[in-house]
This record gives C-alpha cells, structure tokens and sequence, in this order.
C-alpha cells in the first residue's frame, strides 16, 4: 500500500462512519463503537498498518490517523449523548443504589496540630503572622547567631543530636534544639517591624518519660519595632492565654536565663484547673502557677547578628511548649499519650 492509497483509505472510512453515525441509534451505539474504533475496528486497523511504512511517511500518516480519531470520538461522544445512550439505566443497572454505603472511618487532625493551630489563631488575632524553619539547622542559627559563644555551657541545656553532614561554615548539620533559629531566619530576610509566630517539631538528646522526650514541639514568637519592651511582651501574652484559657487566667514572669534574651524570664499561667485554691492540685501541685514558657527581651547581640543596629531596633521573644499547652487544654498527664497512636486516647480529643 502507497501512502496515497493509505489516505484514501482514511477518507472512506471517515465518510462511511460518519454516515452511519447519524443512523445509528442508542441500542446500536455499543456496537457501532466496536466496528470502528474497537480493538478490531476499522479505524485501529488501518492505524496499525502504519507500521509497514518508512519512518517519515509513519509521522504524516499518523498524525492524520490520530486526528481523525479525536475527531471520530467526539462525534461518537455528541450521538451518545443525543440519544441518550450514556445515562444510566437505573431499571436494569445490577446495583442497588438505595443500599447504605459502608462506612469509611474519617481521619481527623492530631491533638498537637489542633492546639498548634489555636495557639496560631490567638496569636494571629494579634496580628502575628506565621514562618517556618528547617528540622535541620547549622550550628550558626541554632546557636552561634542568638548569642550561644561556642563554649558557653548553655549549649549542655540544649544537647542535641549531631548530623555526618557539614554546613556551608564546616560545622557539623545538627537537628534544631528549638524553634528560635526561626528568628534569626526571618529577620534575616525580613526587615522589621515583624511580628512571627511559627510552631515545629524540635529534638534534644534526652531520656523519655511523663514531661520530657528527644522530639517535642515548640511555638516561637517574637517581634522588632522601634521601642519595644517588657511591657510589650507581657501585654501580649497576657491578651493570648486569656484569649486561650479564659478571662481569669494571670500570667506571672520570673526571672530566667537564656543566652538570646535579656532579661529573661519564665512565664506561668494561673492554674486553669484548681484556679490557685487547691493545695493538692496534681497539676501545678498546690503552687497555683504552671510554667509554660521561656520569655524575654532579645539580646542586642542577636539583633546586631541579623544586621540590624539594637540601638535603633528592640523586640521581645519566646518559646512555649506546644505539648504543655495540649497536656493543659486535654488534661492529660503524660506526654507520651501524645506520641503513641493509640485511636482509643486520639479518638476522644
Ligand atoms: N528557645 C528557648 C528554649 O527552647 C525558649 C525561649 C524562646 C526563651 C524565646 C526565650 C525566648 O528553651
């Protein structure tokens, strides 16, 4: 066969399809389908013969072969549905389509996403937005940028897990000790007035039990303006864990140390369970106070370290346990509820 024949041959079964087409009616459609575009058809033979020609003349050719196929489908499409014979027939179709379906058990957030994300929105309603940082973090943000000098024994706090891998300074790739690399990354890249929150996973070399695990998760938030202070930090906090725990909840500030902030302090809530009365409360044991997070001014070194000048620019910071919050909102006892997958514990969450 000469391509020529091989186009005529193309044409006639257009023209002969086509005109059948308009005769075919629903009950003839299924078969109509077959003699032409079936494995067997007409067409699909006639695309198979292509095999036989030069590789030049099998583009050309089948390229035509191949329009007129899309072309030769749509028109199949638009008759099927003229008449009808695409829809279902409910009267003869094998299914019972009034039985019940099985029912599929839905997933549902994790409790730590679900607390993360009311903590985002109470922090959001104060005009906080959101960042997110690496799992794996140079030495340099981790600690050397917010203020850790590389034998300073603060470091011991935060012992952490090292990777094989160097960073671009040829420090050894560590995972993160906490989320406040994250301040360092955004005021990098973002000049202030900012105000941050960002909540991730963070991992420390330490033995697992009721309070502690080597992978916990952490809420940063800081924010840098001109004259920020103290107050500025209390006032915040103070508006989100009334906002998260009621409009009795107190906060009070004690003094603390970390290398990034000055002052420092850790912060508690009034207990939201025996609401300070109870001298044999379990939870914040007849003190009336649970430590919830570390707090603090930052330390002008970390703003001088992102490159901006700390007489000119001030902010405050801190870091909560996202865990503590859940254990708080759930009253659960022991972290590793948290952790374990059971669907009998999440599923009442
Ligand atoms: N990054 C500190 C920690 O993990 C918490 C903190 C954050 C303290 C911000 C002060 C300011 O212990």
């Amino acid at each position: 066969m000469t391509p020529e024949d091989w186009k005529a041959k193309l044409s006639l079964t257009r023209d002969s399809f086509l005109s059948a087409l308009i005769k075919t009616d629903s009950a003839g459609i299924a078969e109509f389908e077959t003699k032409y575009l079936g494995r067997k058809g007409e067409l699909t033979l006639l695309l198979r013969d292509l095999k036989d020609f030069p590789i030049e003349d099998r583009k050309a050719l089948g390229a035509l072969g191949n329009a007129l196929k899309t072309e030769l489908s749509a028109a199949l499409d638009a008759r099927k549905t003229e008449t009808g014979a695409g829809a279902v027939n409910l009267e003869k179709s094998k299914f019972d389509l009034t039985l019940a379906g099985y029912p599929f058990p839905r997933g549902g957030l994790h409790p730590l996403t679900i607390v993360a994300d009311k903590m985002y929105d109470g922090f959001q309603k104060l005009g906080f937005s959101i960042a997110e940082g690496p799992l794996i973090e140079e030495d340099y943000f981790n600690f050397e940028a917010l203020n850790f000098a590389s034998d300073h024994p603060a470091r011991d706090m935060q012992d952490t897990f090292y990777v094989d891998l160097k960073d671009s300074r040829g420090k050894d790739l560590l995972l993160r000790t906490h989320t406040s690399p994250v301040q360092i990354r955004t005021l990098k890249n973002q000049e202030p007035p900012v105000r941050v929150v960002s909540a991730g996973r963070v991992f420390r070399s330490e033995a697992v039990d009721a309070s502690h695990s080597f992978a916990f998760h952490q809420m940063e938030g800081f924010y840098v303006d001109k004259n920020v202070s103290m107050a500025d930090l209390k006032w915040t906090l103070e508006a989100f864990m009334k906002d998260l725990f009621g409009s009795s909840a107190k906060i009070s500030f004690s003094p603390s140390f970390f290398p990034f902030v000055e002052p420092g302090a850790q912060v508690a809530v009034s207990c939201v369970f025996c609401k300070g009365s109870g001298a044999a409360c379990p939870v914040c044991k007849g003190t009336g106070w649970i430590e919830l997070l570390g707090a603090g001014v930052i330390h002008p070194n970390v703003i001088k370290a992102c490159g901006y000048d700390p007489e000119k620019w001030s902010g405050f910071a801190f870091g909560a346990g996202i865990e503590r919050f859940a254990m708080l909102l759930y009253g659960i006892s022991d972290m590793r509820m948290l952790y374990e997958n059971d669907l009998r514990i999440l599923k009442q969450l």
